[in-house]
């Protein structure tokens, strides 16, 4: 396995591009299974988890070419309406063509995507809300089987109540919405971007979806088959652009262009940066960071958007490490997002854990050492932990890193970073 090598201290200056958000990619290459034709998608990041929906797309038979930034599905002869757990396993947000295919083929077969290392991460709020619209779904040996209203037949349109925002919740049952028979209000919906740009590619397809990114959705379903393919450019990541702006934030006289971040995706994370001191302009289509003094600690509590990122917690965990007094940073969302916190104490960090709750005490130095990557979103924190220590920071099991960040140590290395890649490091 790949590792990552981190020497801290360089100030960091210069511009780095901003990649396609992954998490608008999947749900939007999902969406490709409800119409025939060829669909282009561009600005897709080359990561592993585009090759992975790729590999399941052409599983499901689908011809899937993938040149990052280009992304082009064909329609194949036919279908096959099953998403094995090989594929499931490695990507949860798999479960998205479960929504797409019983809207489309009347039955789908999706491996039950099992929890992951952040949390239990059911999909009870995607099962009942097909359900509600006449799905006949039954769990069996790890397998989800969904079947329309008599042995396969076209969904119906229904009120649906989430009883929490669902990022992928609310996906798949848009993209069941678009093609069942009559209209469906969705309600308590996720707000994020990646759910209005969905929203947007449905309309661009032929669907009738009004308020996606907004918490109260009308879809009007349309007649199987009269969906057509698309050619779309999708939004910048706003998790990899946060990213690099905490980055940014972790050495003084640091001074960093993202080109083509969308400043209104980041607001709350860029209140909080600006609360630690931390100068943030955006400049055109790009967003500016300068760290030119201490950073202030500061309190954060996650939230579904527009609230504080559950994805940015960890990276903003670690900005707060190096801040003159005590933050609390509580997580909301998922019930075991602090696997960051033990790697972070090897490095030298003051942080004491009280359920979901973590409470930050600044330090004035980190120290590099060998730590574990678990989760993409810790993986980057600890990558960024390596900028501030002193020394060398070696980051092991990479791969998470790859799944959700496109070429992260050339783009750091372009700021004046000093990152290298170990190839089949000691894991
Ligand atoms: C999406 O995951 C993102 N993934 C995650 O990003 C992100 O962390 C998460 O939303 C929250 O913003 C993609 O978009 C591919 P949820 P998702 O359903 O949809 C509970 C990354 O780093 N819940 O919004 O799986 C759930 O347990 C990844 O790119 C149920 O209880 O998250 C959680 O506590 C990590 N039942 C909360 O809702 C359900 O049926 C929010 O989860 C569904 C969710």
């Amino acid at each position: 396995m790949d590792a990552i090598r981190v020497r801290g201290g360089a100030v960091l200056k210069g511009r780095v591009r901003v990649s396609g958000a992954k998490n608008a990619a999947l749900p939007i290459l999902c969406a490709t299974l409800l119409s025939d034709g060829e669909s282009h998608l561009r600005n897709v990041p080359a990561l592993r988890d585009i090759d992975t929906t790729a590999a399941l797309l052409r599983f499901l038979g689908r011809g899937v070419s993938v040149n990052a930034p280009d992304v082009t599905v064909a329609a194949g002869k036919d279908v096959r309406p099953e998403a094995p757990y090989e594929l499931v396993k490695q990507m949860r947000a798999s479960v998205l063509v479960l929504g797409p295919l019983l809207a489309r083929f009347g039955r789908a077969k999706v491996s039950l995507p099992g929890g992951c290392a952040i949390g239990a991460r059911p999909i009870d709020q995607h099962l009942k809300a097909l359900e509600a619209m006449g799905a006949k779904i039954t769990l069996e040996r790890g397998y989800v089987l969904a079947e329309g209203p008599n042995g396969g037949g076209q969904l119906r349109g229904a009120e649906i109540v989430f009883d929490m925002p669902t990022v992928t919740g609310t996906e798949n049952v848009m993209m069941a919405a678009a093609l069942a028979k009559g209209r469906s209000i969705l309600v308590n919906c996720a707000r994020e971007p990646e759910v209005e740009e969905l929203g947007r590619i449905l309309n661009k397809m032929g669907a009738k979806v009004n308020g996606a990114g907004t918490d109260v959705m009308h879809i009007e379903g349309v007649t199987p088959g009269d969906l057509l393919p698309f050619d779309h450019a999708i939004i910048p990541d706003r998790i990899e652009a946060g990213t690099y702006m905490v980055a940014a934030a972790m050495t003084e006289g640091s001074d960093v262009i993202l080109e083509g971040a969308e400043i209104g995706d980041l607001e709350a994370l860029v209140a909080k940066m600006r609360q630690a001191g931390v100068i943030i302009d955006a400049e055109g289509r790009d967003i500016r960071v300068r760290r030119t003094g201490p950073i202030r600690p500061v309190n954060v509590t996650t939230a579904p958007h527009p609230g504080f990122p559950t994805d940015m917690q960890a990276q903003f965990m670690v900005l707060m490490c190096t801040a003159a007094g005590e933050s609390v940073i509580t997580e909301t969302i998922f019930e075991n997002r602090f696997m960051h916190v033990p790697e972070l104490l090897r490095m030298g960090a003051n942080i004491a854990l009280r359920g979901n709750t973590a409470v930050v005490d600044g330090v004035k130095k980190m120290y590099g050492a060998s730590v574990m990557a678990t989760d993409l979103r810790a993986s980057a924190s600890l990558i960024i932990a390596g900028l501030f220590s002193e020394d060398e920071t070696e980051v092991r099991r990479v791969y998470h890193l790859d799944r959700g960040y496109e070429h992260i140590e050339a783009k750091l290395g372009g700021l004046g970073a000093k990152v290298e890649r170990v190839r089949n490091a000691e894991s």
